[in-house]
Protein backbone atom coordinates (compact mmCIF):
# COMPACT_ATOMS: atom_id res chain seq x y z
CA UNK A 1 0.00 0.00 0.00
CA UNK A 2 1.28 3.46 -0.89
CA UNK A 3 2.22 5.62 2.26
CA UNK A 4 -0.52 8.35 2.54
CA UNK A 5 0.88 11.92 2.45
CA UNK A 6 0.93 13.76 5.42
CA UNK A 7 -0.83 17.00 5.75
CA UNK A 8 -1.82 19.67 8.43
CA UNK A 9 -5.04 20.86 9.38
CA UNK A 10 -6.08 23.69 11.29
CA UNK A 11 -8.31 21.95 14.14
CA UNK A 12 -10.22 25.32 14.55
CA UNK A 13 -11.47 26.38 11.05
CA UNK A 14 -10.45 22.82 9.06
CA UNK A 15 -7.90 24.61 6.95
CA UNK A 16 -5.43 22.02 5.11
CA UNK A 17 -1.66 22.91 4.52
CA UNK A 18 1.07 21.07 3.46
CA UNK A 19 3.53 22.53 6.25
CA UNK A 20 2.86 23.17 9.72
CA UNK A 21 2.12 26.70 10.60
CA UNK A 22 2.01 28.99 13.62
CA UNK A 23 -0.95 31.09 12.35
CA UNK A 24 -4.04 29.65 10.53
CA UNK A 25 -3.74 32.20 7.57
CA UNK A 26 -7.73 31.38 7.36
CA UNK A 27 -8.77 32.02 11.04
CA UNK A 28 -5.62 33.37 12.43
CA UNK A 29 -6.03 30.93 15.26
CA UNK A 30 -2.34 30.17 17.21
CA UNK A 31 -1.29 26.53 16.87
CA UNK A 32 -4.13 24.93 15.87
CA UNK A 33 -2.59 22.66 13.31
CA UNK A 34 -2.29 19.30 13.66
CA UNK A 35 -1.12 16.19 11.35
CA UNK A 36 -3.44 14.40 9.62
CA UNK A 37 -3.61 11.83 6.40
CA UNK A 38 -4.73 12.91 2.92
CA UNK A 39 -8.27 11.81 2.18
CA UNK A 40 -7.61 9.38 -0.44
CA UNK A 41 -9.43 10.88 -4.03
CA UNK A 42 -12.50 9.17 -4.31
CA UNK A 43 -13.96 11.26 -6.43
CA UNK A 44 -16.10 8.86 -8.90
CA UNK A 45 -17.50 7.56 -5.93
CA UNK A 46 -18.75 10.55 -4.63
CA UNK A 47 -20.59 11.45 -7.57
CA UNK A 48 -23.94 10.21 -6.46
CA UNK A 49 -26.46 9.37 -9.65
CA UNK A 50 -29.65 10.47 -7.88
CA UNK A 51 -31.48 7.94 -10.39
CA UNK A 52 -29.42 4.96 -8.56
CA UNK A 53 -29.72 6.37 -5.74
CA UNK A 54 -30.12 2.22 -4.11
CA UNK A 55 -33.64 2.31 -1.64
CA UNK A 56 -31.94 0.82 1.23
CA UNK A 57 -29.78 3.34 1.96
CA UNK A 58 -32.93 5.31 3.63
CA UNK A 59 -36.01 3.37 5.54
CA UNK A 60 -38.81 4.97 7.60
CA UNK A 61 -37.94 4.66 11.44
CA UNK A 62 -41.04 2.22 11.76
CA UNK A 63 -39.90 -0.14 9.16
CA UNK A 64 -36.23 -0.45 11.64
CA UNK A 65 -36.14 -3.39 12.95
CA UNK A 66 -34.42 -3.81 16.70
CA UNK A 67 -33.40 -6.46 18.86
CA UNK A 68 -33.59 -5.85 22.43
CA UNK A 69 -30.65 -4.55 24.01
CA UNK A 70 -29.14 -7.64 25.04
CA UNK A 71 -26.27 -7.11 28.22
CA UNK A 72 -24.03 -9.30 29.20
CA UNK A 73 -23.30 -8.95 32.87
CA UNK A 74 -19.40 -8.51 33.89
CA UNK A 75 -20.73 -10.15 37.09
CA UNK A 76 -19.07 -7.08 39.35
CA UNK A 77 -22.48 -5.58 40.25
CA UNK A 78 -20.76 -2.35 40.77
CA UNK A 79 -19.54 -2.64 37.27
CA UNK A 80 -22.71 -3.41 35.79
CA UNK A 81 -24.33 -0.70 37.48
CA UNK A 82 -22.64 1.78 36.05
CA UNK A 83 -22.88 0.44 32.32
CA UNK A 84 -26.51 0.31 33.05
CA UNK A 85 -26.84 -2.98 33.44
CA UNK A 86 -23.82 -4.73 31.74
CA UNK A 87 -21.93 -4.89 28.42
CA UNK A 88 -23.90 -3.76 25.09
CA UNK A 89 -22.71 -6.07 22.47
CA UNK A 90 -20.13 -4.01 19.57
CA UNK A 91 -20.23 -1.28 22.57
CA UNK A 92 -17.24 1.23 22.34
CA UNK A 93 -16.32 2.47 25.66
CA UNK A 94 -13.86 4.66 27.15
CA UNK A 95 -12.33 4.65 30.66
CA UNK A 96 -10.22 7.53 31.98
CA UNK A 97 -8.72 7.92 35.22
CA UNK A 98 -5.00 9.10 36.80
CA UNK A 99 -2.46 6.72 36.75
CA UNK A 100 -2.34 4.10 39.30
CA UNK A 101 -6.11 4.56 39.91
CA UNK A 102 -6.77 1.29 39.37
CA UNK A 103 -7.87 1.02 35.76
CA UNK A 104 -6.11 -2.20 34.26
CA UNK A 105 -6.69 -3.79 37.76
CA UNK A 106 -10.40 -3.11 37.31
CA UNK A 107 -10.18 -4.84 33.57
CA UNK A 108 -8.69 -7.57 35.19
CA UNK A 109 -10.95 -8.19 37.42
CA UNK A 110 -13.69 -8.08 34.75
CA UNK A 111 -11.58 -10.62 33.26
CA UNK A 112 -11.42 -13.00 36.54
CA UNK A 113 -15.14 -12.62 37.16
CA UNK A 114 -16.46 -13.65 33.45
CA UNK A 115 -14.45 -16.97 32.59
CA UNK A 116 -16.50 -17.81 29.86
CA UNK A 117 -15.71 -14.52 27.99
CA UNK A 118 -13.01 -14.42 25.67
CA UNK A 119 -10.87 -11.55 26.54
CA UNK A 120 -8.12 -10.14 24.44
CA UNK A 121 -5.91 -7.49 25.96
CA UNK A 122 -3.91 -5.26 24.14
CA UNK A 123 -0.79 -4.53 26.91
CA UNK A 124 0.90 -1.38 26.15
CA UNK A 125 2.16 0.08 29.24
CA UNK A 126 3.16 -3.18 30.96
CA UNK A 127 4.58 -6.66 30.07
CA UNK A 128 2.62 -9.70 30.04
CA UNK A 129 4.78 -10.89 33.01
CA UNK A 130 3.82 -8.12 35.20
CA UNK A 131 0.03 -8.42 33.67
CA UNK A 132 0.56 -12.17 35.23
CA UNK A 133 1.93 -10.79 38.39
CA UNK A 134 -1.42 -8.50 39.18
CA UNK A 135 -3.38 -11.46 37.71
CA UNK A 136 -2.27 -13.78 40.92
CA UNK A 137 -2.74 -11.08 43.37
CA UNK A 138 -6.35 -11.12 42.22
CA UNK A 139 -6.44 -15.02 41.91
CA UNK A 140 -7.08 -14.45 38.20
CA UNK A 141 -6.49 -17.91 36.16
CA UNK A 142 -6.33 -16.28 33.28
CA UNK A 143 -7.41 -19.01 30.69
CA UNK A 144 -9.72 -16.79 29.41
CA UNK A 145 -7.38 -13.89 28.89
CA UNK A 146 -4.81 -13.68 25.38
CA UNK A 147 -2.35 -10.71 26.33
CA UNK A 148 -0.88 -9.06 22.88
CA UNK A 149 2.26 -6.86 23.32
CA UNK A 150 1.91 -5.46 19.56
CA UNK A 151 0.39 -2.11 19.70
CA UNK A 152 0.57 -0.87 15.80
CA UNK A 153 -3.22 -0.60 15.33
CA UNK A 154 -3.76 -2.89 12.36
CA UNK A 155 -1.77 -5.79 13.64
CA UNK A 156 -4.09 -5.04 16.44
CA UNK A 157 -7.09 -5.32 14.35
CA UNK A 158 -5.57 -8.65 12.12
CA UNK A 159 -4.81 -10.21 15.78
CA UNK A 160 -8.61 -9.32 17.06
CA UNK A 161 -10.56 -10.74 13.68
CA UNK A 162 -8.47 -13.88 14.27
CA UNK A 163 -8.76 -14.20 17.68
CA UNK A 164 -12.19 -13.14 17.60
CA UNK A 165 -12.99 -12.45 21.51
CA UNK A 166 -16.02 -11.27 22.91
CA UNK A 167 -14.51 -8.63 24.41
CA UNK A 168 -11.31 -6.29 23.48
CA UNK A 169 -9.37 -3.78 25.83
CA UNK A 170 -7.06 -1.88 24.51
CA UNK A 171 -4.72 -0.55 27.81
CA UNK A 172 -4.06 2.25 26.98
CA UNK A 173 -5.20 4.22 24.14
CA UNK A 174 -2.36 6.21 24.30
CA UNK A 175 0.08 3.41 23.33
CA UNK A 176 -1.52 3.09 20.27
CA UNK A 177 0.32 4.12 16.85
CA UNK A 178 -0.99 3.55 13.11
CA UNK A 179 1.73 3.39 10.26
CA UNK A 180 0.45 5.86 8.49
CA UNK A 181 1.20 8.80 10.81
CA UNK A 182 4.69 9.76 11.48
CA UNK A 183 3.83 11.49 14.87
CA UNK A 184 4.14 10.00 18.22
CA UNK A 185 1.98 7.32 19.81
CA UNK A 186 -0.21 9.54 22.58
CA UNK A 187 -0.48 12.74 19.67
CA UNK A 188 -3.89 13.47 19.14
CA UNK A 189 -3.38 12.67 16.00
CA UNK A 190 -2.22 9.32 16.99
CA UNK A 191 -5.02 8.77 19.42
CA UNK A 192 -8.05 9.96 16.95
CA UNK A 193 -6.58 7.76 13.96
CA UNK A 194 -6.22 4.80 15.93
CA UNK A 195 -9.73 4.93 18.10
CA UNK A 196 -11.68 5.95 14.33
CA UNK A 197 -10.22 2.48 13.06
CA UNK A 198 -10.70 0.63 16.90
CA UNK A 199 -14.63 2.33 16.31
CA UNK A 200 -14.71 0.56 12.85
CA UNK A 201 -13.95 -2.52 13.84
CA UNK A 202 -16.79 -2.82 17.15
CA UNK A 203 -19.41 -1.77 14.83
CA UNK A 204 -18.69 -3.64 12.05
CA UNK A 205 -17.90 -7.15 13.85
CA UNK A 206 -20.12 -6.61 17.10
CA UNK A 207 -16.62 -6.51 19.02
CA UNK A 208 -17.61 -4.98 22.57
CA UNK A 209 -14.71 -2.74 23.07
CA UNK A 210 -12.62 -1.07 26.12
CA UNK A 211 -10.10 1.65 25.85
CA UNK A 212 -8.30 2.80 28.46
CA UNK A 213 -7.16 6.26 28.98
CA UNK A 214 -5.50 8.23 30.57
CA UNK A 215 -6.50 12.01 31.73
CA UNK A 216 -4.63 15.34 31.47
CA UNK A 217 -3.65 17.42 34.40
CA UNK A 218 -7.11 19.59 33.96
CA UNK A 219 -9.07 16.27 34.02
CA UNK A 220 -9.82 16.01 30.44
CA UNK A 221 -9.11 12.86 28.67
CA UNK A 222 -5.51 12.95 26.88
CA UNK A 223 -6.45 13.41 23.23
CA UNK A 224 -9.17 16.14 23.05
CA UNK A 225 -12.95 15.62 23.74
CA UNK A 226 -13.27 13.99 20.05
CA UNK A 227 -12.52 10.87 21.77
CA UNK A 228 -15.80 11.58 23.83
CA UNK A 229 -17.92 12.20 20.47
CA UNK A 230 -17.04 8.75 18.96
CA UNK A 231 -17.26 6.43 21.75
CA UNK A 232 -20.68 4.66 23.44
CA UNK A 233 -20.04 5.41 26.48
CA UNK A 234 -17.46 7.22 29.07
CA UNK A 235 -16.52 5.87 32.41
CA UNK A 236 -14.05 7.95 34.70
CA UNK A 237 -12.60 6.00 37.26
CA UNK A 238 -11.57 8.75 40.56
CA UNK A 239 -10.01 8.71 43.69
CA UNK A 240 -7.47 9.87 45.91
CA UNK A 241 -4.29 8.71 46.38
CA UNK A 242 -4.61 8.88 50.27
CA UNK A 243 -7.48 6.98 50.43
CA UNK A 244 -8.85 3.43 49.13
CA UNK A 245 -12.17 4.29 47.68
CA UNK A 246 -12.36 4.63 43.90
CA UNK A 247 -15.57 6.25 42.10
CA UNK A 248 -16.39 4.67 39.04
CA UNK A 249 -18.59 7.44 37.16
CA UNK A 250 -20.15 7.27 33.75
CA UNK A 251 -20.02 10.41 32.38
CA UNK A 252 -21.94 9.39 29.24
CA UNK A 253 -23.68 6.68 28.28
CA UNK A 254 -25.42 6.29 24.66
CA UNK A 255 -27.01 2.84 26.36
CA UNK A 256 -28.00 3.70 29.78
CA UNK A 257 -28.20 6.26 32.63
CA UNK A 258 -25.82 8.73 32.41
CA UNK A 259 -23.92 9.92 35.66
CA UNK A 260 -24.12 7.02 37.95
CA UNK A 261 -21.74 5.47 40.17
CA UNK A 262 -20.10 2.47 40.97
CA UNK A 263 -17.89 2.57 44.28
CA UNK A 264 -14.81 0.35 45.06
CA UNK A 265 -12.05 -0.45 47.54
CA UNK A 266 -8.64 -0.67 46.39
CA UNK A 267 -7.46 -3.63 48.91
CA UNK A 268 -4.18 -6.06 48.51
CA UNK A 269 -6.06 -8.15 46.35
CA UNK A 270 -7.43 -6.09 43.78
CA UNK A 271 -10.67 -3.99 43.81
CA UNK A 272 -13.23 -4.44 46.29
CA UNK A 273 -17.05 -3.52 45.72
CA UNK A 274 -19.03 -1.39 48.06
CA UNK A 275 -22.57 -1.51 48.27
CA UNK A 276 -23.12 0.42 51.37
CA UNK A 277 -20.99 3.47 50.36
CA UNK A 278 -22.77 5.84 53.23
CA UNK A 279 -20.97 3.30 55.62
CA UNK A 280 -17.32 3.96 54.11
CA UNK A 281 -17.67 7.92 54.43
CA UNK A 282 -19.17 8.68 57.59
CA UNK A 283 -16.52 8.56 60.08
CA UNK A 284 -17.52 5.53 63.18
CA UNK A 285 -15.72 6.92 66.05
CA UNK A 286 -18.67 7.70 67.93
CA UNK A 287 -16.72 10.99 69.26
CA UNK A 288 -18.55 13.96 68.77
CA UNK A 289 -16.74 17.37 68.81
CA UNK A 290 -18.02 20.58 67.28
CA UNK A 291 -17.93 21.72 63.62
CA UNK A 292 -19.25 18.44 62.47
CA UNK A 293 -22.67 17.34 59.90
CA UNK A 294 -23.68 14.80 57.88
CA UNK A 295 -25.48 15.66 54.95
CA UNK A 296 -26.68 13.36 51.81
CA UNK A 297 -25.17 13.63 48.66
CA UNK A 298 -26.58 12.23 45.40
CA UNK A 299 -23.91 10.47 43.30
CA UNK A 300 -26.51 9.49 39.82
CA UNK A 301 -29.11 7.89 41.34
CA UNK A 302 -27.22 7.13 44.59
CA UNK A 303 -27.77 8.58 47.93
CA UNK A 304 -24.20 9.07 49.75
CA UNK A 305 -23.95 10.46 53.08
CA UNK A 306 -21.18 12.30 53.96
CA UNK A 307 -19.55 14.01 57.11
CA UNK A 308 -18.36 17.67 56.39
CA UNK A 309 -15.67 18.91 58.99
CA UNK A 310 -15.49 22.29 60.06
CA UNK A 311 -12.85 23.99 61.83
CA UNK A 312 -12.58 27.85 62.46
CA UNK A 313 -9.95 29.45 64.74
CA UNK A 314 -8.52 32.79 65.29
CA UNK A 315 -5.88 33.51 62.37
CA UNK A 316 -2.04 34.48 63.42
CA UNK A 317 -1.89 36.05 60.26
CA UNK A 318 -3.29 39.35 58.81
CA UNK A 319 -5.54 37.57 56.09
CA UNK A 320 -7.50 34.97 57.16
CA UNK A 321 -7.33 31.47 55.47
CA UNK A 322 -9.70 30.24 53.91
CA UNK A 323 -9.14 26.33 53.37
CA UNK A 324 -11.36 24.04 51.51
CA UNK A 325 -10.92 19.95 50.59
CA UNK A 326 -13.26 18.27 48.76
CA UNK A 327 -15.31 21.59 47.92
CA UNK A 328 -15.52 24.41 46.25
CA UNK A 329 -12.95 27.15 47.98
CA UNK A 330 -15.18 29.53 46.40
CA UNK A 331 -18.54 28.65 47.55
CA UNK A 332 -17.03 28.25 51.17
CA UNK A 333 -16.18 32.18 51.14
CA UNK A 334 -19.48 32.57 49.71
CA UNK A 335 -21.54 30.58 52.32
CA UNK A 336 -19.76 32.05 55.17
CA UNK A 337 -20.49 35.71 53.59
CA UNK A 338 -23.95 34.87 53.70
CA UNK A 339 -23.56 33.20 57.34
CA UNK A 340 -22.02 36.81 58.09
CA UNK A 341 -24.94 38.57 56.62
CA UNK A 342 -27.95 36.81 57.36
CA UNK A 343 -26.98 35.23 60.81
CA UNK A 344 -24.89 37.51 62.52
CA UNK A 345 -22.29 35.26 63.04
CA UNK A 346 -18.58 36.95 62.82
CA UNK A 347 -15.72 35.31 60.83
CA UNK A 348 -13.97 38.22 60.50
CA UNK A 349 -9.96 37.62 62.24
CA UNK A 350 -11.02 33.58 61.67
CA UNK A 351 -8.88 30.90 60.01
CA UNK A 352 -11.87 28.60 58.65
CA UNK A 353 -10.97 25.00 56.65
CA UNK A 354 -13.42 22.55 55.84
CA UNK A 355 -13.13 19.03 54.96
CA UNK A 356 -15.11 16.35 53.45
CA UNK A 357 -14.36 13.19 55.03
CA UNK A 358 -12.94 10.27 53.65
CA UNK A 359 -11.43 12.08 51.04
CA UNK A 360 -14.99 12.62 49.23
CA UNK A 361 -15.44 15.68 46.59
CA UNK A 362 -19.15 16.91 46.84
CA UNK A 363 -20.40 19.68 44.60
CA UNK A 364 -23.96 18.82 44.88
CA UNK A 365 -25.38 22.15 46.55
CA UNK A 366 -27.49 20.11 49.26
CA UNK A 367 -24.52 19.85 51.00
CA UNK A 368 -24.83 23.71 51.58
CA UNK A 369 -27.18 23.22 54.69
CA UNK A 370 -24.70 21.10 56.53
CA UNK A 371 -21.47 23.22 55.51
CA UNK A 372 -22.86 26.20 57.07
CA UNK A 373 -24.15 23.87 60.11
CA UNK A 374 -20.42 22.82 60.56
CA UNK A 375 -19.33 26.40 59.73
CA UNK A 376 -21.39 27.61 62.76
CA UNK A 377 -20.84 25.09 65.08
CA UNK A 378 -17.15 25.21 65.22
CA UNK A 379 -17.29 29.19 65.70
CA UNK A 380 -19.57 28.41 68.58
CA UNK A 381 -17.82 25.18 69.77
CA UNK A 382 -21.17 23.70 70.23
CA UNK A 383 -22.10 20.71 68.70
CA UNK A 384 -24.48 20.28 66.38
CA UNK A 385 -27.53 18.05 67.19
CA UNK A 386 -26.74 14.41 67.41
CA UNK A 387 -27.49 11.73 64.24
CA UNK A 388 -29.04 14.91 62.29
CA UNK A 389 -28.88 14.88 58.60
CA UNK A 390 -28.85 18.77 56.95
CA UNK A 391 -29.73 18.83 53.80
CA UNK A 392 -30.55 22.17 51.69
CA UNK A 393 -29.25 24.55 49.29
CA UNK A 394 -28.55 27.88 50.82
CA UNK A 395 -28.61 31.01 49.15
CA UNK A 396 -27.31 34.45 49.34
CA UNK A 397 -30.48 35.95 51.03
CA UNK A 398 -30.28 33.19 53.67
CA UNK A 399 -33.13 31.19 52.47
CA UNK A 400 -33.17 27.84 52.53
CA UNK A 401 -33.78 26.03 49.11
CA UNK A 402 -35.75 22.59 48.31
CA UNK A 403 -33.13 19.91 46.78
CA UNK A 404 -34.07 17.21 43.93
CA UNK A 405 -34.91 13.71 45.35
CA UNK A 406 -35.51 14.47 49.30
CA UNK A 407 -37.33 11.51 49.84
CA UNK A 408 -34.19 9.25 48.47
CA UNK A 409 -31.85 11.43 50.79
CA UNK A 410 -34.39 11.12 53.61
CA UNK A 411 -34.77 6.98 53.56
CA UNK A 412 -30.89 6.52 53.40
CA UNK A 413 -30.56 8.50 56.64
CA UNK A 414 -33.10 6.16 57.96
CA UNK A 415 -31.79 3.48 56.81
CA UNK A 416 -27.79 4.64 58.78
CA UNK A 417 -29.94 4.98 61.56
CA UNK A 418 -30.08 8.72 61.84
CA UNK A 419 -33.12 10.25 64.26
CA UNK A 420 -33.53 13.53 62.86
CA UNK A 421 -33.40 15.89 59.30
CA UNK A 422 -33.41 19.61 59.00
CA UNK A 423 -34.56 20.33 55.53
CA UNK A 424 -36.39 22.95 53.81
CA UNK A 425 -40.68 22.03 54.14
CA UNK A 426 -41.36 19.59 51.60
CA UNK A 427 -44.58 17.05 50.14
CA UNK A 428 -45.32 14.50 52.83
CA UNK A 429 -42.87 11.55 52.27
CA UNK A 430 -45.04 8.13 52.75
CA UNK A 431 -41.96 5.84 52.85
CA UNK A 432 -40.27 7.55 55.76
CA UNK A 433 -41.17 6.10 58.98
CA UNK A 434 -39.28 6.96 61.68
CA UNK A 435 -37.08 9.58 61.27
CA UNK A 436 -37.91 13.22 62.43
CA UNK A 437 -38.48 16.06 59.93
CA UNK A 438 -37.50 19.73 61.03
CA UNK A 439 -38.52 22.32 58.86
CA UNK A 440 -35.90 25.17 58.15
CA UNK A 441 -36.70 28.00 55.64
CA UNK A 442 -34.02 29.88 56.44
CA UNK A 443 -30.25 29.97 58.11
CA UNK A 444 -31.37 31.35 60.82
CA UNK A 445 -34.16 28.77 62.00
CA UNK A 446 -30.92 26.72 62.86
CA UNK A 447 -29.88 28.75 65.62
CA UNK A 448 -33.16 28.70 67.59
P1 LIG B 1 -3.33 -0.11 38.19
O1 LIG B 1 -4.48 -0.95 37.86
O2 LIG B 1 -2.01 -0.51 37.63
O3 LIG B 1 -3.60 1.41 37.78
P2 LIG B 1 -3.77 2.08 36.34
O4 LIG B 1 -3.91 1.00 35.33
O5 LIG B 1 -4.98 2.94 36.49
O6 LIG B 1 -2.56 2.90 36.13
O7 LIG B 1 -3.27 0.00 39.78
C1 LIG B 1 -2.15 0.36 40.36
C2 LIG B 1 -2.27 0.65 41.84
O8 LIG B 1 -3.18 -0.18 42.52
C3 LIG B 1 -0.93 0.41 42.43
O9 LIG B 1 -0.57 1.59 43.11
C4 LIG B 1 -1.08 -0.75 43.33
C5 LIG B 1 -2.52 -0.78 43.63
N1 LIG B 1 -3.04 -2.16 43.80
C6 LIG B 1 -3.50 -2.58 45.05
O10 LIG B 1 -3.47 -1.82 46.02
N2 LIG B 1 -4.00 -3.84 45.19
C7 LIG B 1 -4.07 -4.70 44.14
O11 LIG B 1 -4.54 -5.84 44.30
C8 LIG B 1 -3.60 -4.27 42.87
C9 LIG B 1 -3.64 -5.19 41.68
C10 LIG B 1 -3.09 -3.00 42.74
MG1 LIG C 1 -2.60 0.51 33.81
Amino acid sequence: MAKQKILFECENCGYISPKWMGSCPSCSEWNTFAETVEKKKESKKHKVDISKTEQRDIVRLSDVRTAALERKSSNLQEFDRVLGGGFIEGSFLLLGGDPGIGKSTLMIQVAERCPNMKIFYVAGEESASQIKQRALRIGLKGDNLHIGSVTEVRSVIESARRLKPDLLIIDSIQTMYSDDLSSLPGSVQQVRECSAMLQQIAKKEDLTTIMIGHVTKEGDIAGPRILEHMVDTVLQFEGDKNHFYRLLRCVKNRFGPAQEVGVFEMKGNGLQEVLNPSQLFLSDSGHRVSGNAITCVMEGSRPILAEVQALVSPSNYGTPQRTASGFDQRRLSLLIAVLEKRAGLQFTGQDVYLNIAGGLKISDPAADLAIVAALASSLQDRETPADTLYVGEVGLGGEIRKVAFPEQRVREAEKMGLDNVVMPKTEPMASIKRIKLKNAARISDLFR
